[in-house]
């Protein structure tokens, strides 16, 4: 009797690390923003749509919305899954905007930002924040473009 109280605190106590451990691995790999270190600055996907417009290969962000405000940080960036952007800002001021299709193999969503690098976790391309490729297995830089920004108005054209 006491053998089986035993066994079956053990097996409680087994089983109760494993799913922390499984939970935490599928956390870590299935959501490519939220890598915790000291560096790693807030951004990943917008709460919502809230402020983000898309008309053709135009994508208009208003800052002023909560789920945008990062941007207004420098370091704070965003993956805009509705027209495949990676939009950050550079020095406070500056916001740049590029593909967020890796040029590896095509990933668009599993994106994270530390030490003002793009880290595309599907396979761990890392890209500056100018879009240069900096290490692979992509091979090519990111295509940026155009980004004109009027204060919380800011205007990407594809
Ligand atoms: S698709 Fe980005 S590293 Fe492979």
């Amino acid at each position: 009797m006491e053998n089986n109280k035993t066994r079956r605190e053990f097996l409680q106590k087994a089983g109760s690390t494993a799913l922390f451990a499984a939970l935490g691995i599928s956390f870590l790999s299935s959501c490519g923003s939220s890598i915790d270190d000291d560096a790693t600055m807030p951004g990943g996907m917008p709460n919502n749509t809230t402020g983000i417009r898309v008309e053709g290969n135009i994508t208009n962000l208003d800052l002023t919305q909560a789920n945008l405000s990062n941007l207004k940080n420098q370091g704070g960036w965003l993956l805009i899954r509705q027209s495949q952007l990676l939009v950050v800002n550079v020095d406070g001021q500056t916001i740049r905007a590029f593909t967020s299709v890796c040029t590896h193999s095509g990933c668009d969503n599993a994106w994270a930002y530390s030490n003002s690098q793009f880290i595309c976790n599907c396979h761990g391309s890392v890209f500056s924040n100018g879009g240069q490729r900096l290490s692979g297995p992509a091979n090519r830089d990111l295509q940026e473009f155009s980004v004109q920004r009027n204060g919380d108005n800011v205007v990407i054209t594809k």
